[in-house]
């Protein structure tokens, strides 16, 4: 197998199987093996040994060539006792202490195994009501997010990875404000993201410039109004600060919740791809669209991408069998719906080596073409599933029934941000631009290492203008813009994340959300330099353009960057 060295370290920390004493008890290649034995296992009941054992190098295949990765948690834990192999979950927060200090320990043990947990507060009484048991008064929602916060990092240490959190509230929260600014101190409530739960009225209060109401959950009665505008203000405003809040756009996650009757959609996962119910869970997975390079033709080969579509859908629905879930709830709304999200990684990397620039009209409608083939072919794969399988059990309770389409998975594609996949796989992340065209990396005995984007590398040598020296100077910003040794036509094409200017991240958002299920993760990066309109102005533009949600990240805003042009540790 191909994998860079940074890769074979983060596998053998937190994904390969070891003993007690830390000895690892499996390589790289043992672990997808471990991995696609348990995942094809689930079609024992349907097919002879010698299908399964098709199917399993099938998926091994897939996984060793890095066409085709699941989520962490499927790598981490499938085959082990854990067994937990979802990276999304949705934990409802009532408005009872009890209630909440239950969901806190099913987060811890959702934590425990590497998922991450979303959490709608909006139900919880503001601050200050009445607490009818004791008579004292309530501390409101933001109070204990801070709880939930405080154990998520007691988990930390000896959790296969760093817990995550999403936190969403309603715009039309009493405690909406507090909420807003409730991570203005960047040293505040670190694990977790939080979003606000935005409504199509209050955007047309902000547009007309008017009050809205606050609505109290527990009586369901208005206690005060806000002026939209100025609440949008803050919005934009802390997020120009250090990126926080983000919003998302409620009526859209419900507008395509699948399953009306089944409740309502309140909370996505951690980074926002992922709109689930209450106690919902899915398994991601990513397919390597630089892996889809015809290169010889310099296309992207759609008939090896519509296989791999096929394959994945059908690994991804063997997940939810072999799943061992954390809690009864869990298991029965995930296997009730069979949620999968399928997306993609190294979108940036592919458009590089076809030549088309990230920030161009051609990017967009590319993005436009292969979505919708990896959605429609998604689709027929879970509709080839259930008619040998049978459809998800709550099919009853869909649209799909309405429409008479019979279909094995509620949704079937989301655009994960693959964080580690894409490390793993050696291609930029899910959909975003590539961070740097080459950085510094500082390895042991303060030895530096230039580390190069390997497309980048490649056209260099082609091109022959590469040289170590070019590829040092390169890093000190990361960005070709200003490096006049580089063919022009090079330099239009490698576009990192902070030369595409913020509406060409928002059409790209809204190329691949029009053809996905679920959502998309995506960051807008803006300079440093950017004002609070250009925060305001990407908002409002990711609104327009049918996003479901949209965060925003200006450059050096937060003390803690986890990427940093220059340097990286
Ligand atoms: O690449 P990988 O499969 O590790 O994860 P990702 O695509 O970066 O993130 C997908 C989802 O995994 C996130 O939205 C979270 O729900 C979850 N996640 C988490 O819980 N904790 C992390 N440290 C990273 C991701």
């Amino acid at each position: 197998m191909k994998l860079s060295e940074n890769a074979i370290k983060v596998l053998e920390k937190r994904y390969l199987s070891k003993d007690e004493n830390g000895n690892l008890l499996e390589d790289v290649e043992g672990m997808f093996r471990r991995v696609a034995k348990e995942i094809a296992s689930a079609d024992e009941k349907y097919t002879h040994k010698a299908g399964l054992v098709e199917i399993e190098e099938q998926f091994y295949e897939m996984m060793t060539s890095l066409e085709f990765l699941p989520n962490s948690p499927t790598l981490m834990n499938a085959g082990r006792p854990l067994g937990q192999l979802s990276a999304c979950f949705v934990l409802p927060v009532e408005d009872t202490m009890e209630g909440i200090f239950e969901t806190i320990k099913n987060a811890a043990l959702i934590h425990k195994s590497g998922g991450g947990t979303g959490f709608s507060f909006s139900r919880l009484r503001p601050k200050g009501s009445a607490v009818n048991s004791t008579g004292g008064v309530a501390s409101g929602p933001i109070s204990f997010m801070k709880v939930f916060n405080a154990a998520t990092e007691a988990v930390k240490q000896g959790g296969t990875r760093r817990g995550a959190n999403m936190g969403i509230l309603r715009v039309d929260h009493p405690d909406i404000l507090e909420f807003i600014s409730c991570k203005k101190d960047n040293s505040e409530i670190t694990n977790f993201n939080i979003s606000v739960g935005i409504t199509e009225d209050f955007m047309k209060a902000v547009e007309y410039n008017l009050e809205y109401e606050l609505i109290d959950p527990k009586t369901k009665k208005p206690v005060g109004k806000l002026n939209a505008k100025q609440v949008f203000d803050i919005i934009v405003e802390m997020a120009w600060k250090n990126g926080e809040p983000g919003i998302i756009f409620l009526d859209r996650l419900n507008r395509d919740n699948v399953t009306p009757e089944l409740g309502e959609i309140e909370s996505t996962n951690p980074c926002g791809e992922q709109p689930l119910l209450p106690y919902e869970a899915c398994n991601l997975g990513s397919v390597n669209l630089y892996s889809m390079l015809d290169a010889e033709k310099n296309s992207l080969d759609f008939d090896k991408l519509g296989l791999t579509v096929k394959k994945a859908v059908h690994f991804l629905d063997n997940v939810i069998e072999v799943n061992k879930y954390p809690l009864k709830e869990i298991d029965e709304m995930t296997r009730g719906t069979r949620k999968i999200g399928l997306g993609v990684m190294g979108w940036a990397d592919i458009l590089c080596a076809l030549g088309i620039p990230y920030d161009s009209q051609r990017a967009i409608e590319l993005a436009g073409t292969v979505m919708e083939f990896i959605q429609k072919n998604a689709q027929k794969a879970s509709e080839e599933l259930a008619r040998q399988k049978g459809v998800f059990p709550y099919y009853e309770q869909s649209i799909y029934a309405k429409k008479g389409i019979r279909i094995r998975n509620a949704t079937t594609t989301t655009i994960a941000p693959t964080g580690t996949l894409s490390l793993i796989a050696g291609v930029s992340s899910g959909i975003e631009p590539v961070f740097a065209i080459s950085y510094i990396r500082n390895v042991m005995d303060n030895n530096e290492l230039i580390e190069v984007n390997p497309v980048f590398k490649k056209a260099a040598l082609e091109g022959n203008f590469y040289s170590d020296e070019l590829m040092k100077k390169i890093a000190e910003s990361g960005t070709l813009k200003h490096i006049e040794e580089i063919p022009e036509e090079v330099r239009k094409v490698f576009v990192t994340a902070h030369d595409v200017r913020p509406e060409w991240h928002v059409k790209m958002q809204a190329a691949f959300q029009k053809y996905t299920d679920n959502a998309v993760s995506k960051t807008v990066n803006l300079s440093h330099e950017a004002t609070t309109d250009d925060v305001r102005e990407v908002f409002t533009f990711a609104y327009r353009a049918q996003c479901k949600g949209v965060t925003i990240y200006r450059d050096g805003s937060r003390d803690m960057q986890v990427l940093n042009i220059g340097k990286v540790q």
